[in-house]
């Protein structure tokens, strides 16, 4: 069975979104888009941010992926639910240093701030990298302690 990986925008992030699940699903993942469905100027990334924080936050699935326009928004909301680690990463040195050392298992893309292009090589980066561990683990532990 291939992995659920939990996917939403705001207006500002939705064409990049779109690209997002495309992408997911070429690799073989199974994206779950939690929307929006449409282009609606009038959307607000709480709204779509909860959702898939809240998958990831109750083991529903592994991994989510956010994208708003600088990404901020998105990371702030995610951040507030248990276990979760969210990074806004803007280049995939960020995406790979997010895994690597933060364990991060919410991404979060500033779809103003990033080509199409770049989007997806930050995606790459961060599904390809691996935690750590080591002393890394000692600090993830903290964030919940
Ligand atoms: C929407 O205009 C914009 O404020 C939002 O996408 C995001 O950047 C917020 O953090």
């Amino acid at each position: 069975m291939s992995e659920q990986i939990y996917v939403g925008a705001d207006h500002a992030g939705f064409q990049l979104k779109q690209k997002l699940v495309d992408e997911l699903q070429r690799l073989g993942y199974e994206p779950v888009d939690v929307g929006p469905k449409t282009m609606d100027p009038a959307d607000d990334y709480p709204d779509y941010g909860r959702p898939v924080a809240a998958a990831v936050s109750e083991g529903k699935a592994a991994r989510g992926v956010l994208t708003c326009g600088t990404g901020l928004g998105m990371t702030y909301i995610a951040n507030r639910f248990p276990h979760v680690r969210a990074a806004v990463a803007w280049t995939p040195e960020i995406a790979e240093l997010a895994r690597k050392h933060n364990d991060a298992n919410v991404l979060v893309l500033p779809s103003r701030f990033v080509s199409e292009e770049e989007g997806m090589e930050i995606l790459h980066a961060w599904l390809d990298t691996a935690f750590e561990g080591g002393r890394h683990e000692r600090r993830i532990a903290k964030i919940d302690a």
